[in-house]
């Protein structure tokens, strides 16, 4: 497409929420972008999250984290760019070890990665010797490496529950490991180092079954249950969604809780007056942006500040500068890849 047809295509969408010049602003970046794209034989895979005129324009695909995960594992292209965050930029490396894959922000973080060590999950295995490990791919590749079997939003009730086993280590997110231990009938307990850790079971009647970590979204952790009681006084009829990354309290308020796509997939199937989406700001955006007759409502200045790190001026220089190369030492890889294939298999 050229830049014409690139700037009709997002004014279609975006012209109600940006200024013409922008818009022309972003349709000519999303030319370069392309172009350099073609020359490089890359492939863009782009996040749910990423701000509308970036994810209306250049992504090959886009997607939730494990709908990208499985594009990654599938894609011939020599180089991968992931307009996303660091972890998912490192799990397409885990998955493609040959291949240069490309982050264009370095800082594109995510508190959840943040919130737990290699060294931690080391010591919760040696309390709890046995016991399958099931790691969020909200982590980094050594915490990945210590684990049994990833899972994503998408699929965490399903991984936990494949693994045929009463207890279950599930790291880092306390909010979804309590909306899965719901989902799975399990009682949860949450180990603290600086409390104490635990005594490891020694009888075979376990009064506890999953063991959960204090990890939390710093985006997600912010929706309350009053949110969504004002907002179905407000919007009567209102539907709201929430992410498995909010609190039990908010997913048992919402009408449906699932993966960023597992949402957007809901709106695009459903007829209701109107929508809350409990979830980064800029999906609700993306989601008003191509359906304009369907009414999206946001709670403003949700946004994660590490997704929106990438712009489409830093997708170009990636491309044109080879930056920043994400790399995983091999046997950190070898091993976080085994647990990434093993969730990818788990249909
Ligand atoms: P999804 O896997 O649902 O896309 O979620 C990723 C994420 O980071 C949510 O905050
Ligand atoms: Fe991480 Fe939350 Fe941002 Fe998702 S929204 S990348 S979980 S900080």
């Amino acid at each position: 497409m050229n830049a014409d047809q690139i700037f009709k295509d997002l004014s279609a969408k975006l012209g109600s929420i940006l200024p013409e010049a922008e818009i022309r602003k972003k349709a000519e970046l999303a030319v370069q972008i392309n172009a350099l794209k073609k020359e490089r034989n890359a492939v863009i895979l782009g996040h749910n999250y990423m701000e509308p005129a970036l994810f209306h324009s250049i992504p090959d695909f886009t997607g939730d984290s494990l709908e990208l995960s499985r594009l990654a594992a599938q894609t011939d292209k020599d180089v991968i760019v992931f307009c996303g965050v660091k972890f998912m930029a490192e799990t397409a490396k885990i998955l493609n070890p040959e291949k240069t894959v490309l982050l264009p922000a370095l800082n594109a973080g995510c508190s959840l990665a943040e919130s737990i060590t290699a060294e931690d999950v080391r010591l919760l295995k040696e309390k709890f010797p046995d016991v399958p490990v099931v790691t969020y791919v909200n982590t980094y590749a050594d915490v990945k490496a210590e684990s049994d079997v990833c899972c994503t939003s998408g699929n965490a009730a399903k991984v936990v529950e494949s693994l045929k086993s009463d207890t279950i280590i599930f790291l880092p997110d306390e909010y979804l490991a309590r909306n899965v231990a719901q989902q799975t009938g399990k009682h949860i307990i949450f180990p603290s180092k600086t409390k104490g850790w635990p005594e490891a079971p020694t009888d075979t009647v376990l009064d506890y079954q999953l063991i959960g970590w204090h990890g939390r979204c710093e985006v997600h952790e912010l929706f309350t249950v009053r949110d969504i009681e004002e907002a179905r006084r407000k919007y009567p009829g209102v539907v709201v969604l929430a992410h498995p990354e909010c609190s039990l309290e908010v997913t048992s308020a919402a009408d449906y809780a699932g993966s960023t796509s597992g949402m957007i997939k809901f709106v695009q199937e459903h007829e209701a007056p109107s929508y809350l989406l409990l979830t980064e700001g800029s999906m609700a955006d993306n989601i008003a942006a191509a359906h304009p007759e369907k009414n999206i409502i946001r709670i403003q200045g949700h946004r994660c500040p590490h997704m929106q790190q990438i712009t489409l001026e830093d997708t170009l220089l990636a491309l044109r500068k080879n930056q920043y190369v994400i790399e995983v030492e091999e046997s950190v890889r070898q091993r976080a890849e085994k647990a990434v294939q093993r969730m990818i298999e788990i249909v």
